[in-house]
């Protein structure tokens, strides 16, 4: 049933290629322009004329939601708050009647998003899911949705849920930047084009295996880990830290880089391991400097970059290449040495990856 790996959760992460793939399947052909999801027809012309979009989610979901603020803010134009669906439904939130949710789940049964989605839907907004198990209570109370087409995912530190919802996203930020007009044609075909070569991209990201576990013993009984990214690599940051700190119970925090100097800055010393996540885009020149910030106070820096550079390899102690994309698919490549760093790390320890202490698959209780 793990078909020769020692874990579900590896088994998933190596999956990858694959239930992109599937999800990717009838729904985007890149060389004739073509991108629809199936389950968005009827509330299609909703999604696309909205003026604000609420992203509602917990956990992963909840950082694949913060990603796709990113995508429909870019390439959508319309304004996006993504929200803890623990803390929107019990704070009287503003929802006006036609607003439009996106509500992000694995297990389509967990109970602050559902309850998140119920409130919303009570003011009449229009509810759009993104769930990976099939029939589940959120994709049965939402108006439409998009099946993310993962199959069965067995550990409890969601890896390939997590990079199918975000091509879900992906496709649903492009296709309504299509309709609306926000995406050059050109920059659109392009997208496309990007976004169906990243099932190959991931596979070439898993042959970073060996250099991750290489690093994950000698990083193994540190105490605490920083995982820093900016744009589109943030949320990337804050999903490396969570699956650090889920299967490891090792202490790990993510951070927008930016913000290190607003506190975490003070952590850093020879014994702080900081994870950069650095690949080339906007913001590359920036975060290079946060890595200088980080290497002048003695902190051990893991950089994950891009296939080529040349730049972050002379201040990094370790850096992990993984190949080029559009930045904004980047999440989907760069989070594949994050998942199996926090996996080598935590089989070392002796810990129990599949089923980490105190939680449980599907959070279907307050
Ligand atoms: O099934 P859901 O996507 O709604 O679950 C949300 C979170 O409980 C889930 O992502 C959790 O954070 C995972 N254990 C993360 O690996």
């Amino acid at each position: 049933e793990k078909g020769g790996f020692d874990h579900f959760m590896l088994k998933e992460i190596f999956e990858q290629p694959r239930s992109i793939a599937d999800c990717l399947r009838g729904r985007l052909k890149a060389d004739e322009g073509y991108l629809k999801l199936g389950g968005i027809r009827e509330y299609a012309n909703r999604l696309e004329n909205a003026d604000r979009i609420i992203i509602v989610a917990c956990g992963t979901s909840w950082h694949a939601g913060m990603v796709a603020e990113y995508l429909f803010e870019e390439f959508c134009r319309i304004p996006v708050e993504v929200e803890y669906a623990s803390e929107f439904r019990y704070r009287n939130p503003v929802i006006k009647e036609g607003d439009v949710v996106i509500a992000i789940s694995q297990s389509g049964e967990t109970a602050d998003t559902m309850a998140a989605i119920e409130l919303a839907k009570s003011k009449g907004a229009i509810i759009f899911g993104v769930c990976n198990v099939v029939g589940s209570s959120i994709s049965r109370i939402t108006h439409e949705g998009a099946y993310t087409h993962a199959g069965p995912e067995i550990g409890v530190a969601s890896t390939k849920a997590f990079t199918a919802q975000l091509t879900v996203l992906a496709m649903m930020a492009l296709q309504v930047a299509f309709k609306r007009g926000t995406l050059p044609l050109t920059q659109y075909n392009q997208m496309l084009i990007e976004l169906e070569t990243i099932p190959s991209k991931v596979e070439k990201a898993l042959q970073l295996n060996d250099q991750v576990k290489y690093i994950s013993e000698l990083f193994k009984d540190a105490r605490n880990f920083l995982y820093l990214g900016r744009g589109y690599n943030f949320p990337v940051a804050l999903e490396g830290a969570l699956k650090l700190k889920e299967i490891s119970y090792i202490h790990a925090e993510g951070y927008p880089a930016a913000e290190m100097k607003h506190g975490p800055i003070a952590l850093i010393d020879e014994e702080m391991p900081v994870v950069f996540i650095a690949t080339r885009d906007k913001s590359y020149e920036k975060i290079v400097s946060n890595i200088q910030e980080v290497r002048a106070r003695k902190g051990r820096v893991i950089a994950i970059v891009t296939e080529g550079d040349t730049v972050i390899p002379e201040m990094a102690e370790f850096v992990i290449e993984v190949p080029a994309t559009h930045e904004a698919l980047m999440p989907l490549v760069s989070v594949i040495p994050l998942q199996l760093l926090s996996y080598h790390i935590a089989v070392m320890r002796g810990c129990n990856v599949d089923q980490p202490r105190n939680l449980a698959k599907s959070v279907t209780v307050e």
